[in-house]
């Protein structure tokens, strides 16, 4: 039997890598005083296709949507905006005193998508969303928080890319200009943007079959379309940007794929040689107007997410090396079925005092288990013996300097204890 395609195990030797990511950005949200939000895997199918968009190829091609036994139609969550705004809804999360909520959430995402290294079925989103204010300071917090975040895990082949889609006036105007210039196209395009043109013609310009047409070059861009408000919101977002001194490139094309964004759109994009053909790290943007659809009060809210994958496959590629602890604090030799018992006890004492610690488990001759406290890199070899069970002390081997001595029984554990605060200071 094989996984799924496109999803992965993730096994030890990487899952540590997985834990100190989530953990970095767990305490880089806390600076941030994003709270964490957690919603469940599926949601009603409806709520996607309010929230992400029916003109949407998340939509209409990548959800895991089934009936469940009580025939509702019930999809896995394809992102993490719609449940969120779902959830501050329904809980009246814009009731509490402390506003704009800020939230945000780690957890699996589906798309049925073509896998491909970076593009997977199954895929982790770390995601922040901020609600409840219109403040183009937000804008720039979320994507300082964004950017700092690969910063600070070690990464620096990076560019922000930055678009603004406007209010509805300033969209409807583009839209407009967006049918003018491709309706002339309109049989040389692929079936799915003849659909786009009427539903949703933004979109054209999302296609990944007619990317390379002649009029794709020349249409419309949406910065040229801003009205005046737009604009004027847009110029903030940058200032502040530019007062936080962080670099940024415009780039009037950029869409994104879902339907719930206006104003502020940004994508960050991974420069590294051999990231592979996906070079979008992560992406979001404001999306006033999406908490209304969702059958709430009127509330502007931005966000962005990124998948744990791909920040993973960017750490690589730019040769980051995480800092994680792979060493074992301590391991129990055993010689003898009297010091066998006796390090059953000792194990259990150790690791109820903080320490961590392995031991044999398969019989194995005293040679075999100094390999074995070896191979886990032991910082400490504690060894009962005949001679160290009469005597009722243990050995204990610091195996960074060599040294060893006897201790009695009682002193083991504050030994090891202190030795082990000391070396991680
Ligand atoms: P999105 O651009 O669809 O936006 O996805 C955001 C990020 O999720 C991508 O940049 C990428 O890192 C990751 N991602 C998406 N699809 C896959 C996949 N098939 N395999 C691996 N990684 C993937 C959203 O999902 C919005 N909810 C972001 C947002 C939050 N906007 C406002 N708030």
């Amino acid at each position: 039997m094989r996984a799924p395609r496109g999803t992965q195990d993730i096994l030890p030797g990487t899952s540590e890598k997985w834990q100190y990511v989530e953990q970095q950005l767990t305490e880089i949200c806390r600076r941030y005083n994003y709270k964490e939000i957690r919603t469940p895997i599926f949601e009603h199918t409806e709520l996607f296709q309010r929230g992400v968009g029916d003109s949407t190829d998340i939509v209409q091609k990548e959800m895991y949507t089934f009936e469940d036994r009580g025939g509702r139609s019930v999809t896995l969550r394809p992102e993490g905006t719609a449940s969120t705004v779902r959830s501050f809804v329904q809980n009246k999360l814009f009731g509490l005193p402390n506003q704009p909520t800020k939230l945000f959430y780690i957890g699996p995402m589906f798309r049925y998508e073509r896998p491909q290294q970076g593009r997977l079925r199954q895929f982790v989103q770390f995601g922040i969303e901020a609600l409840g204010s219109n403040d183009p300071a937000v804008d720039a917090e979320v994507m300082a928080l964004a950017i700092n975040s690969y910063q600070e895990l070690g990464l620096r082949s990076l560019s922000l890319v930055l678009n603004s889609l406007g209010d509805q006036e300033s969209r409807e105007a583009h839209k407009n200009a967006l049918v003018k210039h491709f309706s002339p196209h309109r049989e040389e395009l692929c079936s799915d943007c003849q659909v786009r043109l009427d539903q949703n013609p933004l979109r054209v310009l999302d296609c990944k079959k007619d990317k390379d047409h002649p009029s794709m070059e020349t249409a419309p861009a949406i910065l040229d379309y801003l009205n005046e408000k737009s604009q004027s919101y847009f110029e903030k977002v940058k200032g502040h940007l530019d007062r936080m001194g962080i670099d940024y490139v415009i780039d009037a094309n950029l869409v994104r794929g879902l339907d719930y964004y206006n104003h502020t759109a940004f994508e960050i994009m991974s420069k590294a040689e051999g990231f592979g053909a996906i070079t979008t790290l992560s992406g979001g943007g404001r999306y006033n107007g999406l908490v209304e659809d969702v059958g709430g009060p009127e509330t502007s809210g931005i966000g962005f997410a990124m998948s744990i994958e791909r920040l993973l496959m960017a750490l690589e590629a730019e040769g980051v090396e995480l800092p994680l602890e792979s060493a074992l604090d301590c391991y129990v030799v055993a010689l003898g079925d009297k010091a066998e018992d006796e390090s059953v006890r000792l194990t259990y004492q150790l690791r109820k005092a903080g320490v961590q610690v392995e031991k044999d488990y398969l019989q194995r001759k005293p040679k075999g288990q100094f390999k074995s406290a070896d191979r886990m890199n032991a910082k400490y070899v504690v060894v009962l013996g005949d001679r160290e069970m009469e005597n009722n002390a243990v050995s204990i081997k610091d195996m960074t300097t060599g040294d060893q001595k006897e201790l009695p029984l009682e002193e083991v554990i504050n030994y090891l204890q202190e030795r082990l605060a000391g070396g991680k200071q």
